[in-house]
């Protein structure tokens, strides 16, 4: 039966509020209302409330946390590295939706005088704070064997592809692997163990759909399954929330006809 309460244990309570210093100019403060969750002092979440002066920082979300962090609460855990939408670290929780922090801005989500809400990525265990376990995530990446399989000699040079078949690859050579639609698929939520989940499955067919690779048979057989590929019901949030502008409910639409035609 569906569990419609949290545990004990997860509740979200109420955290604590830090003010802006005295004298803040009030018109550029901007409370950052932040997900907080420390598995080593066995406390319930909470959410932490950060008023902080907007004039301080850069315009992105990420440029909020990192003062936040540096300046205000050295304790506030997220991930990020590159700040600049490639290496997908930085995937979170923002304003109800999963993107990248490095790459929108915290004005997006209502401008100062409006709280910002951000939470880990839905849906995963968490790490600490902002930072959620992808395990799992990547252990399913690399059940798709994410590498140019070959029987025929290799080339003295390089694998050749027409301009024609190097096309196919382009929205799909793109993902960066954030999680941001596999953790906005209801489907994934429920299924999480059984599922691929539409960013390995986006990644699949990146393999499926290159001239170069020869173990067609091998890869479709390994998706045809009730559960790692046939659990997408097309519910589309994938596409929506990819901050890459990806579309995984199409690569898996396609790998669904390459099944179909395959069958005959
Ligand atoms: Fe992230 Fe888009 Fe790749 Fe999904 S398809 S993992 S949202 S980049
Ligand atoms: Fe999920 Fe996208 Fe399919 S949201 S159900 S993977 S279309
Ligand atoms: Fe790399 Fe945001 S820090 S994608």
């Amino acid at each position: 039966m569906v569990q419609l309460t949290l545990p004990k244990n997860s509740t979200l309570t109420k955290g604590k509020r830090w003010a802006a210093p005295e004298g803040s100019d009030p018109s550029r403060l901007k409370v950052f209302r932040v997900y907080r969750y420390d598995p080593e002092n066995g406390a319930n979440p909470r959410w932490d409330e950060y008023e902080v002066d907007t004039s301080k920082f850069g315009p992105m979300v990420l440029d909020a946390l990192i003062y936040i962090k540096n300046t205000v609460d050295p304790t506030l855990t997220f991930r990020r590295s590159c700040r600049e939408g490639i290496c997908g670290s930085c995937a979170m929780n923002i304003g109800g939706r999963n993107t990248l922090a490095c790459t929108h801005g915290w004005a997006e989500f209502g401008g100062t005088g409006k709280a910002l809400a951000i939470s880990p990525l839905p849906h995963m265990p968490v790490v600490k704070d902002l930072v959620p376990d992808l395990s799992l995530f990547y252990a399913q990446y690399d059940s798709i064997e994410p590498w140019l399989k070959t029987n025929t000699p290799e080339p003295d040079k390089e694998w050749l592809q027409s301009p024609v078949q190097r096309e196919k690859l382009d929205g799909l050579y793109e993902c960066i692997l954030c999680a941001c639609c596999s953790t906005s698929c209801p489907s994934y939520w429920w299924n999480q163990e059984k599922y691929l989940g539409p960013a390995a499955l986006l990644q699949s067919y990146r393999w499926l759909a290159d001239s170069r690779d020869e173990a067609t048979g091998e890869r479709l057989d390994a998706v045809e399954d009730p559960f790692k590929l046939y659990r997408c019901h097309t519910i589309m949030n994938c596409a929506q929330v990819c901050p890459k502008g990806l579309n995984p409910a199409k690569a898996i639409a396609e790998t669904k006809k390459m099944l179909a035609a395959r069958a005959g």
